[in-house]
C-alpha cells in the first residue's frame, strides 16, 4: 500500500512493510541506500538512517522538522558492536552487560574508528548507544550492519510514536516505509546514562528504573545538571512530548472542558468528563508506561481545553512517565 500526502516540503510514497522476512530485508536495503525508515523498538518507533552517512541523518532532521541538531541515538545489534562504536569504562561495561538488548541507552567517549556520523553526534566527543531488544529492530540491525541513528518517529515536539498508525500520522509522504510491527511493549523511551568521567549521570528516566541502574553501578546516579561539568543532553528541552491542549498535572478529578487520564481505581463522585481513560485501572506502572503516549494522543483528538491527569507513583517506571508528563505540561 502506498501513502503519499502534500506536507509542504519534499514529498515521498510512504510504504508500509510487515514485519516479516521482506519487510527486514527491503528495510535494510532502504537504510544502506540512505533512506528512512521508522521501525519498532521495545520502547516507541524509531525513525531510522545509516548513522555514518551525514547526508542520510539529515533526512531524519528534516522529515521531523527539528529545529537544532540534537544529538541521535545510534542503534546496534549486540554489546560487541556498540563497543567498536564507544569506550566503555567499567560502569558502562557493567551497565551493557546487564541491560542490553533492552531499554537502555548509554552517552560514552566516542571510540577512535567510531563510524558515528557528526551530525549525528552533533559534533560531541561522546556517542549515544543503544542496543534494542526487540527482535523486529534486531534482525534489522544485523541486516544493516552499521549503527542506526534513530529518535522517535514523530515530528519534532510531538508525543511520541509507539504504533505504525502514530507514524504515519506524523510522518507519512515524509519518509521511505514504516515497518508495522504492532504497539510497542515499553511505551517510554529508553534511559540515557551517561558514562564519562567515572559518575554515571541520569540525563532521560526511562524503560529501565534508576533502582535498577543503581543496583548494578553499587551507587547513586548523579542527576543531570547536579554538580561537575556538565555533559547535559541538549535535545531534553523543557516543553516536548506535547499534546495540542494543555496538560494538568495530579489533578483530583477532571474539570469542565478538559479530558480526564486517570491511574488506579477511579473514585466515585468525578464530574462525568466528555472523554476518559485510564492509564491502568490497576495501578501497574508498566501497563501505564504502554499506555501512555497513546492515550495521550486519543485523548488529545477530541479537542479538550486540557487533559486532567491523575497523580502517578513517583518510584520504578512512574519516574519516565511523570518526566514525559512534566514536559507535556510545561509552557510552550
Ligand atoms: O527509546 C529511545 O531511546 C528511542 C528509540 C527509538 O530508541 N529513541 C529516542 O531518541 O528517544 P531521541 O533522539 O528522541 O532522544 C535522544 C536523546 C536526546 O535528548 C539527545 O539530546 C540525547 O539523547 N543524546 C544523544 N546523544 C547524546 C550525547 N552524546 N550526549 C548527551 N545526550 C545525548
Ligand atoms: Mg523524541
Amino acid at each position: 500500500m502506498n501513502h503519499s500526502r502534500s506536507t509542504g516540503q519534499e514529498t515521498r510514497p510512504t510504504r508500509i512493510l510487515k514485519a516479516d522476512p521482506e519487510g527486514i530485508t527491503e528495510a535494510a536495503r532502504l537504510l544502506r541506500a540512505g533512506g528512512l525508515v521508522a521501525l519498532p523498538t521495545e520502547t516507541v518507533y524509531g525513525l531510522a538512517a545509516d548513522a555514518t552517512s551525514g547526508q542520510a541523518v539529515a533526512g531524519i532532521y528534516a522529515a521531523k522538522e527539528r529545529p537544532s541538531f540534537n544529538p541521535l541515538i545510534s542503534h546496534l545489534p549486540s554489546v560487541e558492536a556498540a563497543r567498536r562504536e564507544g569506550i566503555f569504562d567499567a560502569n558502562a561495561l557493567a551497565l551493557a552487560r546487564a541491560f542490553w538488548p533492552g531499554p537502555l541507552t548509554l552517552v560514552v567517549p566516542a571510540a577512535p574508528a567510531c563510524q558515528v556520523s557528526e551530525l549525528a553526534r552533533a559534533g560531541l566527543g561522546s556517542v549515544a548507544l543503544r542496543v534494542p531488544s526487540h527482535p523486529l529492530a534486531h534482525a534489522v540491525l544485523e541486516a544493516v550492519g552499521l549503527p542506526v541513528a534513530a529518535p522517535s518517529a514523530n515530528r519534532s515536539g510531538r508525543i511520541s510514536a509507539t504504533s505504525a498508525a502514530h507514524v504515519l500520522a506524523d510522518l507519512d509522504g515524509r519518509i521511505d516505509a514504516v515497518i508495522d510491527a504492532g504497539p510497542t511493549e515499553v511505551g517510554v523511551e529508553s534511559t540515557i546514562v551517561a558514562c564519562l568521567d567515572g559518575a554515571p549521570r541520569l540525563l532521560r528516566p526511562g524503560g529501565v528504573s534508576r533502582a535498577a541502574i543503581e543496583g548494578v553501578i553499587g551507587r547513586s546516579l548523579v542527576d543531570a545538571g547536579e554538580s561537575g561539568a556538565a555533559p547535559i543532553s541538549p535535545g531534553l528541552l523543557a516543553s516536548h512530548y506535547a499534546p495540542a491542549a494543555g496538560v494538568r498535572l495530579a489533578a483530583e478529578a477532571p474539570r469542565a472542558d478538559e479530558a480526564w487520564l486517570g491511574f488506579g481505581p477511579e473514585r466515585g463522585g468525578l464530574i462525568a468528563p466528555a472523554i476518559s481513560l485510564n492509564l491502568s485501572p490497576a495501578g501497574d506502572l508498566r501497563e501505564a508506561a504502554a499506555n501512555l503516549f497513546g492515550y495521550l494522543r486519543q485523548l488529545d483528538a477530541h479537542g479538550p481545553r486540557a487533559i486532567a491527569v491523575a497523580p502517578i507513583p513517583d518510584h520504578g517506571l512512574g519516574e519516565a512517565i511523570n518526566d514525559r508528563l512534566r514536559r507535556a505540561a510545561a509552557p510552550r
